[in-house]
């Protein structure tokens, strides 16, 4: 009996030694200490030996039970932490490695050539100023000289909330908006970028889209001044042999007042199909501040003058980069896109 039970301690540390994981390991658990296991059974035939022999082989087989228990627990725990080990290695990060390219997007070309114009104009000492989008008919069109019953709205057909409140025709608001703000302190510099509505619909006019409104007040502001700013102004976005031209015009909100042109980007001024065979591309309305303007805004149009101007930001944008379909800015097609930086 003692021989089987050093027998079956030989054969079970061998095992267990080798046993290589779980599945094995509850198998020889089964084997030895199960029901039906080798030990059991030793213990089983204990009513066989001589009842002086029965303590010490007792005892011997009781330590075995004790020592295979604490050899598959040591071993368990061995192959668990093998096994955390070896998954630690298999997802172990290469901190070497070189990150992931991070995409980057890039600006919308509207947003490129308004920040064109804008550095262009503080850099001549003006400020951004902003209105709101929902403008009441008061800026939009009665401040403005555009009363209730003024042909000229027709030219600017809107969007209507109520007969008092609409989508912004122009970014003209902004000025009386601003003077309100200012006087009677002079001078007074300023643009005003952003988005302007209008029923309008095809290749190059959109319902909604984008001008850039300039002011200047002060005292002795002449038409001059206007038009040298002007001029400066087509210079640095188109570059510096860039002709303009003053066409005589009508706006409610200046007097006198002008449409300018820049001489023609395809053709330099021939004459092509962009430019419709003129020469010239308009590309905004301007004029000296009208009086009755200033007046409404607080300031006194006997001792101070303005000029003003409104321009479109897709038709710029447009004519810079030779886009001929105004509807490509809106259609967030990437191909497009990708093609500004
Ligand atoms: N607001 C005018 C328009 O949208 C443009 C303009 C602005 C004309 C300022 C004169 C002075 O057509």
């Amino acid at each position: 009996m003692l021989d089987r039970i050093a027998q079956l301690e030989e054969e079970a540390l061998h095992e267990i030694k080798a046993a290589q994981d779980m599945e094995a390991l509850k198998e020889l658990r089964v084997r030895y200490l199960g029901k039906k296991g080798a030990l059991t059974a030793l213990l089983r035939r204990m009513g066989e030996l001589d009842p002086e022999q029965r303590p010490a082989a007792g005892r011997k087989a009781n330590n075995l039970r004790k020592k295979i228990e604490e050899l598959l627990g040591c071993k368990e725990e061995e192959l668990r932490e093998a096994a955390a080990a070896a998954r630690l290695e298999e997802e172990r990060i290469d901190v070497t490695l070189p990150g992931a390219p991070f995409k980057l997007g890039r600006k919308h070309p509207l947003t490129l050539v308004l920040e064109e114009i804008t550095a262009i104009f503080t850099g001549l000492g003006f400020q951004v100023a902003r209105g709101p989008e929902i403008e009441s008919e008061y800026y939009n069109f009665e401040a403005l000289n555009l009363p209730a019953d003024h042909p000229a709205r027709d030219m600017q057909d809107s969007f209507y909330f109520t007969p008092q409140i609409l989508l912004r025709t122009h970014t003209s608001p902004v000025q009386v908006r601003t003077m309100e703000l200012t006087a009677p302190r002079l001078p007074v510099r300023i643009i005003a970028p952003g988005k302007v509505y209008r029923r309008d619909d095809d290749a190059t006019h959109s319902p909604m889209f984008h001008q850039v409104e300039g002011l200047a007040v002060d005292r002795g502001v002449t038409f001059a001044d206007l038009k040298g700013t002007l001029l400066l102004f087509a210079r640095e976005m188109f570059g510096p042999e860039q002709r303009i031209r003053l066409r005589p015009s009508f706006f409610p909100f200046t007097e006198p007042s002008a449409e300018v042109d820049i001489a023609c980007i395809i053709c330099g001024g021939e004459g092509c199909r962009t430019c419709g065979h003129s020469g010239w591309l308009e590309i905004l309305g301007c004029g000296m501040v009208h009086p009755r303007v200033l007046e409404v805004s607080g300031y006194d149009p006997e001792d101070v003058t303005g000029f003003a101007f409104g321009m479109g930001v897709e038709r710029i944008a447009m004519l810079k980069y030779g886009i001929d379909d105004i509807r490509l800015l809106f259609s967030n097609d990437l191909r497009f896109l990708r093609q500004f930086r």
